[in-house]
């Protein structure tokens, strides 16, 4: 006999309305990184939009290797994708991943939120989720890309560690209500296939519709930012995304910087 939490993901299959995202899923109560397991199946061939989806992680995983901490209450899961992209428009699935759940948020709890350049959507300046893509291309051919999601929901802000609390919000508790993961998770699926489906079909009309779109929704461009990098720290303006999503920083000297991945630091409120 199948237990509650499988009971509900058979539920939630039922009533979505996508062709491929999240047709597939498969749950695990514990596991130690969605974006780990999807890899496995992934390599196995699992098919495009299967979703690997955790009630908890014990070993989640954040950009440039950090901890990603994942308890109960969450929506912790991984998308397989295997876009006949080239590898370099990778990085705007990341964007059409945040304005997918931008929209989400917006539809199910009427909350604001906005886009932190690459990944972070925030609510009130505090992150409520974490987007973490991860391309795997053989002969600048995409073999597929993980697409992993972590959504604080219904989880308590006592179960992060002290130094994060100040920093992360969850849904239930800007709502002060909790809420339907499910109807969440279904919304979710929706937005980002409907967004996804128009990229793959024609990449190069809809890019810069991404592009307005993200830009509209993030609080990153116009800021005065730190940008550090592997290599290098640049302190600028971030005036706008690129074709491939990089961010440009205008330096003091009006010299334009491509920073193509780093942590951005916003230098006033
Ligand atoms: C970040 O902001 O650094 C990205 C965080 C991404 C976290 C999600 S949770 C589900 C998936 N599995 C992981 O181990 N990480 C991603």
């Amino acid at each position: 006999m199948s237990n509650i939490k499988e009971q509900t993901i058979n539920k939630l299959k039922t009533e979505l309305k996508t062709k491929s995202i999240g047709q597939v899923i498969k749950y695990y109560p514990t596991i130690s990184s969605t974006n780990e397991e999807a890899r496995r199946v992934a390599e196995l061939g699992a098919i495009e939009g299967t979703v690997v989806f955790a009630d908890m992680q014990s070993g989640g995983r954040g950009r440039r290797n950090r901890v990603w901490e994942s308890p109960v209450g969450g929506i912790w899961l991984t998308i397989i994708l295997r876009p006949k992209i080239a590898p370099v428009h990778a990085p705007i699935i990341t964007l059409l991943t945040g304005i997918a759940g931008v929209n989400t948020i917006s539809k199910t709890t009427n909350l604001n939120s906005t886009l932190k350049w690459p990944n972070d959507i925030r609510i009130n300046g505090k992150k409520v989720c974490g987007i973490l893509t991860e391309l795997t291309a053989e002969h600048d051919k995409v073999s597929y890309i993980l697409v992993g999601l972590g959504f604080n929901v219904n989880n308590k802000i006592s179960d992060f560690t002290k130094d994060l609390r100040s920093k992360v919000t969850t849904l239930s508790k800007e709502l002060k209500y909790m809420v339907d993961r499910n109807q969440f998770i279904r919304q979710f699926f929706e937005e980002f296939e409907n967004l996804y489906f128009k990229f793959i079909q024609d990449p190069e009309r809809i890019i810069p519709k991404i592009l307005k779109t993200w830009c509209q929704a993030s609080d990153t461009i116009g800021r005065t930012v730190r940008v550090e990098t592997i290599n290098e720290t640049i302190i600028g303006l971030a005036a706008r995304l690129d074709r491939d999503g990089a961010l440009i920083i205008k330096t003091i000297n009006s010299k334009e910087n491509r920073i193509i991945a780093g942590d951005c630091i916003y230098l006033e409120q």
